[in-house]
C-alpha cells in the first residue's frame, strides 16, 4: 500500500495498518479471568448436594464477561446447563458449539421465534396456555417432543403462571403429547435483603408458596422434572432453596450478593477492568477540571488523563466517587467523568507515566475495587455496573 503525503510518497506495507492491527489494550479493556470462573463455579458446587445441577446464568453476554467465555469455564467447573434472556444469545452459544441444556429465561410469544428455538434446541420459558399449545403444536408438526420450562409466578410479578391457576392449568399441559416439560421455576424477587433468613420475609414466603403448588400438583413424584428456585442469593442463604437446580449468575463472577456470606467461601472477581494513561498534565492551584469545572485544584496537581468514559460504560455520575489503582496505591477520579476520557490525580507518584496501565476494577497487591464499590457510589446494583460495559471495551481472556 503506497500513501501519498504533501510531496512523499511512503510505503506502509510492512507497518500496522488496519483495525485488527490495534492492540487490544492499548487504550482500555476487560480482562477476564477463565480460571477464577471456574474455581467460583467448583466452590459454589460444593455447597449443593451432589445431585443438584448448577445452570450458568450467562444472558447479557456473560454479565459484561463475554458468554463464550464464560460459558466454556463455567462448564469445565461443574455448570450441567446455561440460562440466556433471548433466543438471539442461546443461538450464538450453539453457533461457538456449547452443547449443554439451554434455557432461554425470557417469554418468547411467537410461533417463530418458538419454532426458532425448538430447531436450534433452546428450551423456552413457558407462562401460559398459549405457548404451551404453539409448543405442542410445532412438535406435533415435527413428530417430536418440544423441551421447556414451566415458570409460576410467586411474587415478582414478572413471568409465570399465576400460582392460584396454575394447578388446573397443569393439568392440561400434562395432557399435551407432544412437550416435555424439563423443569418448573420461580424466581425470588428479594432473596438478597438482610432479613431473607426470616420466616416472614418475602424470600420465605415465596418459597413456601412454591413448596404449596408443588406439593399440590404432586411434582416430586416425577422425577424427571426439575424444580429450580435459588437464585445466588437463593442458593447462598441455605439448602431449602436448592431444590433440583440452582440457576447462578452474580457469585459466579466471584460477587457475592449477601451482606454476610461464608469467608470461607472465597469468591475470585472474573472480570479487571484496565485502562492506559493517555496523557499527563500538571495544573495549578485554583484550576477547574472537566465539565462544568466542579473540580477545582486545591494545590499543584499532576493529572493523569485515562482513556475510559461513559461510552465505554462507566457511569458518570460516578464522577469524583471512584478510585484507580497503581502498583498498589489507590488514586482518586476527579472531575466529571467525560465521554471518552477521565482524569485521576496522580500528584502522589513520580512513577505514573504515559502508557502505563491503571486498575479501575480488580485487584492489584491488596488494594481491590469491586462492582459492589461502585455500585453503592452509584446508587445502582454490581449487576447493572457488570451489564454496562459497551462492545468498545475489548474483552481480553486470561487464565
Ligand atoms: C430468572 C433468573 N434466574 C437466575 C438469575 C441469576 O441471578 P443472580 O445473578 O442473582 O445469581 C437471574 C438474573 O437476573 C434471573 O433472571
Amino acid at each position: 500500500m503506497q500513501i501519498r503525503q504533501t510531496n512523499q510518497v511512503l510505503n506502509f506495507d510492512k507497518h500496522p495498518t488496519f483495525e485488527k492491527d490495534i492492540d487490544l489494550k492499548q487504550r482500555a479493556w476487560i480482562e477476564v479471568k477463565g480460571r477464577a470462573l471456574e474455581s467460583n463455579v467448583r466452590k459454589l458446587r460444593s455447597k449443593l448436594s451432589k445431585d443438584c445441577q448448577f445452570m450458568a446464568v450467562v444472558k447479557a453476554d456473560g454479565y459484561g464477561h463475554d458468554a463464550k467465555v464464560v460459558s466454556e469455564y463455567a462448564i469445565k467447573g461443574g455448570a450441567s446447563q446455561l440460562g440466556v434472556a433471548t433466543l438471539k444469545e442461546g443461538i450464538k452459544l450453539r453457533s461457538h458449539g456449547v452443547k449443554k441444556p439451554i434455557l432461554i429465561l425470557g417469554n418468547l410469544y411467537t410461533k417463530r421465534d418458538l419454532i426458532i428455538s425448538f430447531k436450534n434446541d433452546l428450551m423456552p420459558t413457558i407462562s401460559s396456555i398459549r405457548e404451551c399449545l404453539i409448543c405442542n403444536n410445532i412438535g406435533k408438526h415435527f413428530g417430536l417432543k418440544f423441551s421447556l420450562h414451566l415458570k409460576v409466578d410467586t411474587g415478582m410479578s414478572r413471568l409465570g403462571f399465576e400460582s392460584d391457576k396454575f394447578i388446573q392449568e397443569f393439568e392440561k399441559i400434562k395432557s399435551f403429547d407432544n412437550i416435555s416439560i424439563e423443569g418448573i421455576y420461580s424466581h425470588l424477587s428479594s432473596a438478597d435483603e438482610d432479613n431473607s433468613l426470616d420466616p416472614k420475609s418475602i424470600t420465605q414466603l415465596q418459597k413456601l408458596k412454591f413448596k404449596k403448588l408443588l406439593k399440590k400438583i404432586n411434582v416430586d413424584s416425577n422425577h424427571n422434572i426439575k424444580i429450580h428456585l435459588a437464585n445466588s442469593a437463593g442458593m447462598l442463604l441455605n439448602k431449602d432453596f436448592h431444590f433440583h437446580m440452582v440457576r447462578v449468575g452474580l457469585s459466579m463472577y466471584g460477587y457475592s450478593p449477601l451482606a454476610k456470606t461464608d469467608k470461607n467461601l472465597c469468591l475470585k472477581p472474573a472480570l479487571f477492568l484496565k485502562v492506559k494513561v493517555a496523557f499527563i498534565r500538571v495544573i495549578d492551584q485554583g484550576v477547574r477540571v472537566s465539565y462544568g469545572g466542579k473540580f477545582v485544584s486545591s494545590r499543584k496537581t499532576k493529572l493523569a488523563v485515562l482513556s475510559i468514559g461513559y461510552a465505554d460504560g462507566v457511569p458518570r455520575n460516578l464522577s469524583g466517587k471512584i478510585k484507580a489503582i497503581f502498583k498498589n496505591k489507590l488514586y482518586p477520579q476527579v472531575g466529571s467523568i467525560t465521554m471518552d476520557q477521565m482524569m485521576v490525580d496522580i500528584t502522589a507518584s513520580d512513577e505514573i507515566k504515559v502508557g502505563c496501565t491503571m486498575v479501575l476494577l480488580g485487584s492489584e497487591g491488596d488494594k481491590t475495587i469491586s462492582p459492589i464499590d461502585w455500585a453503592r457510589e452509584s446508587d445502582t446494583i454490581p449487576w447493572e455496573i457488570l451489564c454496562s460495559f459497551k462492545n468498545r471495551l475489548p474483552r481480553v481472556q486470561v487464565d
